[in-house]
């Protein structure tokens, strides 16, 4: 599968601009969409999954255009709005029973085996006959995942799965998308927390006020860090120095002071060691110094 999405915009009606020219191509499996809130993430889901028409621009799956194939592209997509909730007296299996007719699954006994299924799969067997609304919040998102899969969806759009669950929880989700991702189906999973992005997501974009400013792999988003980090041992005077010149990413006390690390374009004019960039610095560095410059890989 390619989606590709060539010269996105959306202007919403009182003139938010939160989509600006956004080019985009992947494939099957993990797609992670980062980005602080208000990047236009959920934005650009809501288009993907065809409940809002952009300003302009296209999005195509398979060489179609998502806007005149609805219909056929509704009926392979899963989706799970930031905002899933539900107001329901349902059971959890009678909710997803719910969900399943809704996504065509016509068949009675198919459906509920294909319910049961899907509860064992994010662990949600044993509550399948408690009251949907009186699970617990990561249970509730679960569910909203589930709800999603029903229906072996092809592609699967998930925005900001993770927000508000515990470490625990998160670790679990992260597992369920990542064991889906082996499957052909392409995932694209929108988060505001650079630790979601994991080597499972086969690429990435990282979004800005309506504009990606990288889009590649997470290994190639990091290798654009590599050289601008460094870890400098300061006074508290110097630190003082430091702290209004660069951006600090991390700060320890030590005896003699602190010892920081610094995203900087250029060695920083105190002793400083270059430090190997993780996922956290390279987030920063793109977010602080390269908010202008485009890179695609
Ligand atoms: N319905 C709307 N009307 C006007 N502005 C909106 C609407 N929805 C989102 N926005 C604005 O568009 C920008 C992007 O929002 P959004 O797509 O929700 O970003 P994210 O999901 O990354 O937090 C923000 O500035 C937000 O305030
Ligand atoms: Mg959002």
């Amino acid at each position: 599968m390619k989606i590709e999405i060539h010269g996105l915009n959306k202007i919403y009606p009182n003139g938010n601009h939160a989509l600006k020219e956004i080019n985009l191509e992947f494939g099957t499996g993990m797609f992670g969409l980062l980005g602080p809130n208000g990047a236009g993430k959920s934005s650009l889901m809501r288009i993907i999954v065809t409940l809002m028409k952009p300003t302009s621009g296209i999005v195509l799956i398979d060489g179609k255009d998502i806007q005149k194939h609805r219909k056929e592209l509704r009926s392979m997509l899963g989706y799970l709005p930031q905002d899933f909730r539900f107001f329901t007296s349902l059971k959890t299996w009678e909710f997803l029973d719910y969900s399943g007719a809704l996504a065509g699954l016509k068949n009675k006994k198919k459906r509920l085996t294909e319910v049961d299924r899907l509860l064992d799969q994010v662990g949600l067997l044993e509550v399948r006959d408690r009251q949907a609304n009186k699970l617990s919040g990561g249970m509730k998102r679960r569910l909203g995942i589930a709800q999603a899969l029903i229906g072996h969806p092809r592609i699967i759009v998930v925005d900001e799965p993770t927000t508000g669950l515990d470490p625990d929880e998160r670790i679990r989700f992260r597992n369920i998308l990542s064991q889906l991702s082996q499957h052909d189906v392409t995932i694209i999973l929108s988060t505001h927390i650079v630790g979601d992005i994991s080597s499972t997501c086969q690429g990435m974009a990282l979004l800005n006020r309506g504009e990606v400013v990288f889009s590649g792999s997470p290994e190639n988003l990091i290798r654009h860090a590599e050289g601008h980090v460094f870890k400098l041992s300061l006074t508290q005077y110097e630190y003082e120095r430091v702290k209004d010149r660069y951006n600090v990413i991390s700060t320890i006390p030590v005896e003699t002071g602190w010892e920081v690390q610094i995203v900087s374009d250029d060695l920083p004019e105190y002793n400083s060691v270059s430090v190997i960039p993780n996922i956290e610095h390279a987030y920063v560095y793109f977010m602080e110094h390269k908010l202008h410059t485009e890179i695609i890989d």
